[in-house]
């Protein structure tokens, strides 16, 4: 028997990892946020200033990073850093980092050995179309660019940080560009991958979606 895999792809701010975390939750299953490892990196390398043309030196530092998720917080060498790798610098980065095939390689063992019984719902950009690609359900969710950077702004104001919509919706664009323009795992819906567009609907609604698609396979 294979171990379930909900596979929830797309692009930044699409609501994509607070859907599938309700979800793990009400099934009970693992949850991981692929995003946060790329993120990680990111961290690590600024940090250590490593240098971000050097595509082998990267792959080594997402090899070998000690990461630790636990309890809803994020642990990097021992240190707490689930606010941390959410700031807008290190998702830039991540996403310039994510283009290196060495790293996109370097992480994909990692994210493999999150499939454990009794099973794992998964948020990223190309979890079913390369690390999960035999997924039990596989969905594309998504959401126009102004309504994500609306929700972006929202989670920032009651975060306390202040931002410009212009601003964030210009980076939400930039990533989306390069998320789904390089040539290795680009962001896109897969042939098999089912639809989920949340622009108008709440995230009890996309929840019950997700839940529903996935009672009818199983
Ligand atoms: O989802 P999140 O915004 O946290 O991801 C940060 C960046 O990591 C993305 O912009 C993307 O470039 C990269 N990423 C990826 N593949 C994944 C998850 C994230 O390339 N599975």
């Amino acid at each position: 028997e294979k171990i379930p895999v909900i596979t929830i792809d797309g692009p930044s701010a699409s609501g994509k990892g607070t859907i599938a975390q309700l979800v793990a939750r009400k099934i009970k299953f693992h949850y991981l946020d692929s995003g946060a490892l790329y993120r990680l990196v990111a961290l690590k390398t600024l940090q250590s200033h490593a240098d971000i043309h050097d595509a082998d030196q990267l792959a080594q530092i997402a090899k070998h990073l000690d990461i630790v998720f636990k309890n809803e917080q994020i642990y990097l060498e021992g240190a707490i850093v689930t606010e941390d790798i959410r700031a807008e610098q290190c998702g830039l980065l991540a996403s310039q980092l994510a283009a290196y095939p060495q790293v996109r390689a370097a992480l994909t063992e990692r994210q493999r050995a999150f499939r454990q019984p009794p099973g794992l719902v998964t948020d990223g950009r190309d979890m079913g179309s390369v690390i999960f690609p035999d997924a039990t359900l596989k969905i594309f969710l998504t959401a126009s660019a102004e309504i994500r950077t609306h929700r972006r702004y929202n989670q920032l104001k009651e975060k306390g940080i202040s931002a410009n919509m212009a601003d964030l919706l210009h980076d939400i664009k930039k990533r989306d560009e390069r998320d789904s323009n390089r040539s290795i795992a680009p962001l896109g819906q897969s042939a098999d991958a089912r639809l989920l567009d949340t622009s108008a609907l709440t995230i009890s609604q996309a929840q019950d979606t997700v839940l529903s698609w996935y009672n009818e396979i199983v």
